[in-house]
């Protein structure tokens, strides 16, 4: 059984995409929010990261998960797994095979800002889990939670250390926003992406094929797309460098050239002097004890931590108390 539900349709993204964009670029310094990588194009790109030699995480949370899903499983006794940010929910089939080995999961509810990664790993996940009640929901994760279907003894993943991407004031809300759609007792699988050497980070986001750079880059080829505007993409050189003052990686596209950029929905004319460099993208880096603390003040209890032998990588199992 599948069904899609809809909370973001054109409209929405469009007049989103419109604010965003017109916010961000006119400020200073410029920034665009990273929700905006993944169209069709950015979500394929994305899964290549995965595969990247130089990108440890995918590869040590998936480990971490082999390791552990049957405990994650025998803890939780899930009725229905909820994913955010699910992408091509690969590495939660680890949890849905332990779930159901266990006998207690009966849906899994995938969410995601990019209609066509969801699309795709819906129809891959009914094939393979004929027996399963599959709903798909197009929505924002930092909007939309309290669409959740409501249940009880739901799980909810939130995977590859996507919750680095908010800054701090949005991850608080959304941690928020989460605790408020759960009953007590319900679960948080949380995959966090932890402090270590920046030789190990920054190569993780600066990559020697340029596939991250590309990634980075798509961004504005959206904005060239969906508003009307005249970016040259290769005029923009892709930027990762690790801030010690806030332990996140920053990325940046830094214009090449002066240049003007022109958007024509929005009836904007943009300048770049050469050198001058648009925030596109945080990813913070965790430690233990930082994380239980933002959990706590949000109404999650810490139950589990695991890691893999580097501790690079950490994935907790908190409870809505
Ligand atoms: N969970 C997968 C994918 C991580 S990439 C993994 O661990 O490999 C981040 C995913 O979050 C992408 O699929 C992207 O489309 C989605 N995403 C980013 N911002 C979002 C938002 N605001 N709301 C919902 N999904 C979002
Ligand atoms: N959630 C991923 C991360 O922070 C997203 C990501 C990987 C990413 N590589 C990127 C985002 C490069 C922007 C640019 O690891």
């Amino acid at each position: 059984m599948t069904a899609l539900e809809k909370h973001l349709d054109e409209r929405d993204l469009a007049r989103s995409l419109r604010a965003d964009v017109r916010e961000g670029l006119t400020g200073t310094p410029k920034r665009l929010p990273p929700k905006w990588f993944y169209d069709a194009r950015g979500s394929l790109l994305f899964e290549d990261i995965t595969r990247l030699p130089e990108y440890y995480p995918t590869r040590t949370e998936r480990a971490i998960l082999e390791a552990n899903a049957d405990r994650i499983a025998g803890i939780t006794d899930a009725k229905t797994l909820v994913e955010l940010g699910s992408g091509s929910s690969e590495k939660t089939r680890l949890l849905l095979d332990a779930m159901l080995r266990r006998g207690t999961l009966g849906a899994f509810v995938p969410l995601d800002v990019s209609e066509s990664a969801l699309l795709s790993a819906v129809a891959s996940l009914t094939d393979a889990y004929p027996g399963l009640s599959i709903t798909g929901v197009v929505g924002d994760l930092t909007r939309h939670l309290r669409h959740l279907p409501d249940g009880d003894n739901r799980v909810v993943a939130f995977l590859g250390g996507t919750i680095g991407n908010l800054v701090p004031d949005e991850r608080a809300a959304f941690l928020g926003d989460l605790r408020a759609a759960l009953h007590p007792g319900e679960w948080l699988l949380l995959g966090a992406d932890q402090v270590k050497d920046p030789g190990v980070l920054v190569p993780a986001y600066d990559d020697a094929a340029g596939i991250t750079a590309e990634f980075n880059r798509n961004v504005l080829h959206v904005i060239n797309r969906e508003l009307r505007a005249d970016f040259d993409p290769l005029a923009f050189a892709h930027v990762a460098r690790w801030d010690p003052d806030h332990e996140w990686i920053e990325m940046r596209l830094r214009s090449t050239r002066d240049q003007q950029v022109h958007i024509r929905d929005l009836n904007l004319t943009v300048p770049f002097t050469t050198g001058e460099e648009l925030r596109t993208e945080i990813s913070a880096k965790f430690r233990r004890a930082g994380l239980t603390a933002e959990l706590a003040a949000s109404g999650f209890a810490l139950r589990h931590w695991w890691t893999d032998p580097r501790d690079w990588f950490g994935v907790a199992l908190a409870q809505a108390v």
